[in-house]
């Protein structure tokens, strides 16, 4: 089984490189699922079915997010909607709305997705993520997947880094998302489990995070709040994994990058 992992969709420039690109790498690559963290696919914050919709067409099957996911009321609908498998961090307080955690069906094989929230450097205050991880893993003991997926949504890579020790040989891949910097050290584990600090972002090169620069330049320089707006660059980085699975083990074979660059 082969999974493209690909990381923050960003905005509507990064909607358009993710359809200048995915089609072909999916072929390319003759992925059985490909799964994208979409917290900024909306206007850089948030999700709307538009933006769902735009990447689905590009091949896009499935949905994790983060802190951003909030940021536009359709959200709340979109969870409730069966024709989107959206996740939130399911360690957010018992009652939120939204699943952290779906079992995706690929033929007679099924997959069960997670999606986390860390905790150093966030504003949130959410439960534990490892022991979340542990009761989700126990919860899921009898409808046993043939793979499963983490994606950890968090800001440090030692957070990020320990998590992936603490659920290797548990899970079949830990993919980092949340800094929209790709990491270099996509890896199997010592027991197995595939595991990169941050997947990166799709969207605007010549960026910070995909917001314009010269905003993010003076935000730091006189320490007043901006107005974020997306870059315009037309340069897009694309930035993701593929992860291929031994559904037998339950455990990865192999990992590597696939990152891409495209003018608009
Ligand atoms: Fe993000
Ligand atoms: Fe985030």
């Amino acid at each position: 089984m082969k999974v493209l992992f690909i990381g923050d969709i960003d905005a509507k420039p990064g909607r358009q490189a993710t359809t200048a690109l995915l089609p072909d790498i999916r072929k390319h690559y003759a992925c059985d699922l490909v799964i994208a963290n979409v917290e900024n696919v909306s206007h850089g914050k948030g999700v709307t079915r538009k933006a769902l919709d735009d990447i689905r067409e590009a091949g896009v099957d499935v949905f994790t997010s983060g802190n951003h996911v909030w940021d536009k009321p359709e959200v709340f609908e979109i969870f409730n909607d069966p024709n989107y498998v959206l996740l939130r961090p399911a360690n957010y307080p018992h009652g939120t709305a939204g699943s952290g955690a779906k079992i995706i069906p690929l033929g007679d094989k099924k997959l069960l997705l997670i999606n986390l929230q860390g905790r150093v450097f966030m504003h949130e205050n959410l439960d534990d993520p490892f022991r979340t991880l542990e009761k989700l893993l126990k919860q899921y003991e009898k409808d046993v997947p043939d793979a499963i997926i983490v994606d950890f949504h968090a800001e440090v890579t030692s957070e990020k880094r320990a998590f992936g020790f603490f659920a290797d040989g548990k899970v079949t891949a830990v993919v980092g998302t949340h800094t929209h910097v790709p990491t270099a050290d996509a890896q199997i584990l010592p027991k197995g489990t595939a595991y990169v600090t941050d997947l990166g972002m799709v969207g605007p090169k010549h960026a910070v995070l995909g917001v314009d620069k010269e905003i993010i330049m003076r935000q730091f320089l006189t320490q007043l709040p901006q107005r974020f707006e997306t870059s315009e660059d037309p340069l897009q980085i694309f930035c993701s994994v593929l992860i291929e699975i031994n559904t037998a083990t339950k455990l990865a074979k192999h990992i590597e990058r696939v990152d891409r660059e495209v003018k608009l």
